[in-house]
């Protein structure tokens, strides 16, 4: 047996298509935000993630068997070097195989805007985008996220300035402590990407896999239809 197949089945979000995400809004018009995120790594993530995404999900890339003390076809349980491209630059690291993309973008990379609350996918505290996608990164193994696009809340907006999604919810005051705030506003970004044409019933479902315990739902709804019509005059004006 080879070493790939030796690892452990893993699964990630696959990058979206277009031509199928419009046909799978036609056939799911009640898309919920449960289905919509995607935690990946871990078994019953995928599973609480429901059958929509059923067929995108793919197995972890293969790595190179490097460093680690469990023997041939065995990563880790020691440091293993792993690269990862977050925000568009590539990041070097050497970190345990166990280690969650979270943890990585945290406590090694100073990358603090994606929050650890629940850390069991539960609030989406933690969301950040993995090739184009919304993931739970408390429950995404950083060796899974390899070969991949990673983008933190740090990253959204590539000019540096204020992503619309981040503007509507300043102007909607759709925070209050704002610890929820990154995960909520990655996860609504995705979404608008996904559905460019939310309604307020939409939203209600698609949003439940992001906890505010401030009870901002409200100013979020009114943030992602708001950004919602920003980018569509962007577009209109381009
Ligand atoms: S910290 Fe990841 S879902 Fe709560
Ligand atoms: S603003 Fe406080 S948890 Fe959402």
């Amino acid at each position: 047996m080879s070493s790939n197949e030796e690892r452990p089945r893993t699964e990630v979000a696959d990058k979206p298509k277009k031509s199928r995400a419009k046909s799978e809004k036609k056939s799911t018009p009640d898309l919920s935000r449960r289905q919509f995120i995607k935690g990946a790594g871990i078994a019953s993530v995928a599973a609480s993630a429901g059958a929509l995404l059923a067929d995108r999900v793919v197995e972890a890339l293969p790595r190179p068997q490097t460093g680690g003390t469990g023997g041939a076809g065995v990563v880790g349980p020691g440091e293993v070097p792993v690269t990862l491209k977050i925000n568009g630059k590539l990041q070097r690291l050497n970190i345990e195989p166990r280690v969650t993309l979270l943890d990585a973008l945290r406590n090694h990379l100073d990358l603090t805007g994606a929050k650890k609350v629940c850390d069991r996918a539960t609030c989406g505290a933690c969301t950040v985008h993995i090739d184009g996608r919304a993931v739970y990164s408390c429950t995404t193994l950083a060796i899974d996220a390899e070969g991949r696009d990673i983008t933190t809340i740090e990253g959204l907006e590539p000019s540096g300035g204020l992503h619309p999604m981040s503007q509507a919810f300043w102007d909607n005051d759709a925070q209050q402590c704002g610890f929820c705030t990154p995960g909520f506003v990655m996860a609504c970004a995705a979404y608008l990407e996904h559905e460019p044409n939310p309604t307020r019933e939409g939203l209600e479902k698609s949003l439940g896999g992001n906890l505010c315990r401030c009870g901002t739902y409200m100013g979020i709804k009114d943030a992602v239809l708001d950004a919602a019509m920003m980018t569509k005059k962007k577009g209109a004006v381009a």
